[in-house]
């Protein structure tokens, strides 16, 4: 009977606090569920006398009936409730400022490389690609720049240091490419000509940086291999690229200069509107000892190839100062070509 009185006290207080509909279920279950206390005392009369069966039973029915009425009308004004409840979650102040999504840019190297593979690939140029880490061979020897070749002094190295690990490349001193004329041997090796090539790609120098040097950039490499190529093509193809990617009112010159893998060699310069003449590419017809070095015979093939920096390109679009902006990672800088791809 105490116990009866206890349940209710606390059914009681239990039921003024709930104020949500998981509180009521909860309330439900452990007061008048199958399982509730209610539900073990009355199960626990047959044990009992008569007499007591009676009274608490009646006095266990009847809170649970009672019980049972107090759920149903908390239900009801819960659920009453529930609609406001929502409306107040739910609101949505459209007065309120709008969250900034940070958007990221496309590198301007990137813009610019890609922008070049374009304009050269409408010329029916080709993209090749090849290792960062050379052998001194492909770097070097190949291209007619043999170790005690005064040449050597045009590309600061970085040089590997060797390592314990059984090499493929057998006695040869590995290196970060300084330029991208190894892929002109690669190519070379592996391909008959006709052909035309473009080969853009990460090189290294070991020297000290300044507005207009970086110990690392990118470089394009071009190649043209076939039976009749002459310099007129090669200035007729720069020609275009230069008008397709810095627009018209360019003008290109060639300049004699000197390079061990191609004869004669010229140095590339443009200038835009009647402006100051930028070096921007090195180039020359391919020396016949390079198309030897690769298996290919310069009586019967004759080519052009170039070769320049792609950094530069992009300061002289962009008409951005310094070159070691581009490895800052600078948000500010890379926002300003967020549109452009
Ligand atoms: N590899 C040269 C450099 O690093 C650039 C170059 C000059 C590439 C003449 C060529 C070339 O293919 O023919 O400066």
């Amino acid at each position: 009977m105490r116990s009866i009185d206890a349940i209710k006290q606390r059914c009681e207080s239990a039921i003024k606090r709930a104020n949500n509909l998981v509180d009521l279920e909860r309330l439900e279950i452990e007061y008048v569920g199958r399982k509730g206390e209610l539900t073990t005392i009355l199960r626990s009369l047959k044990n009992k006398s008569e007499e007591e069966r009676k009274k608490i039973g009646k006095e266990a029915n009847d809170l649970k009936e009672e019980l049972k009425r107090r759920f149903a009308k908390l239900r009801r004004e819960l659920e009453k409730e529930l609609p406001g409840l929502r409306l107040k979650k739910e609101r949505l102040d459209v007065t309120a400022p709008g969250i900034r999504r940070l958007v990221g840019g496309v590198h301007p190297i990137t813009v610019t490389l890609r922008d070049v593979c374009r304009i050269f690939s409408t010329m029916g140029f080709a993209v090749a690609e090849g290792p960062e880490v050379e052998t001194e061979w492909y770097n070097f020897d190949a291209l007619n720049i043999p170790a005690d070749h005064p040449a050597r002094e045009m590309w600061d190295t970085f040089w590997l240091k060797p390592t314990n690990q059984k090499s493929k490349i057998k006695n040869q001193k590995l290196l970060l490419r300084t330029h991208t004329s190894p892929v002109q041997i690669r190519f070379m090796q592996t391909h008959k000509p006709p052909f035309k090539i473009i080969s853009p790609g990460r090189v290294f120098r070991y020297e000290a940086t300044d507005a207009t040097h970086d110990f690392q950039l990118w470089m394009l490499e071009g190649l043209v291999v076939g039976r009749e190529v002459s310099v007129a093509n090669f200035k007729s193809v720069m020609e275009v690229f230069f008008k397709e990617l810095l627009g018209s009112g360019v003008e290109a010159r060639l300049r004699p200069s000197y390079f061990p893998f191609t004869e004669p060699s010229f140095e590339v310069d443009m200038r835009r509107g009647g402006g100051s003449w930028l070096e921007v590419f090195g180039a020359g017809m391919v020396h016949p000892q390079v198309l030897r070095n690769c298996g290919i015979n310069p009586n019967e093939w004759q080519g052009f190839a170039f070769g320049g920096g792609i950094d530069r390109l992009a300061m002289l679009k962009y008409k951005i100062p310094d070159i070691r902006l581009f490895r800052e990672d600078d948000i500010r800088l890379l926002r300003q070509f967020r549109r452009a791809s």
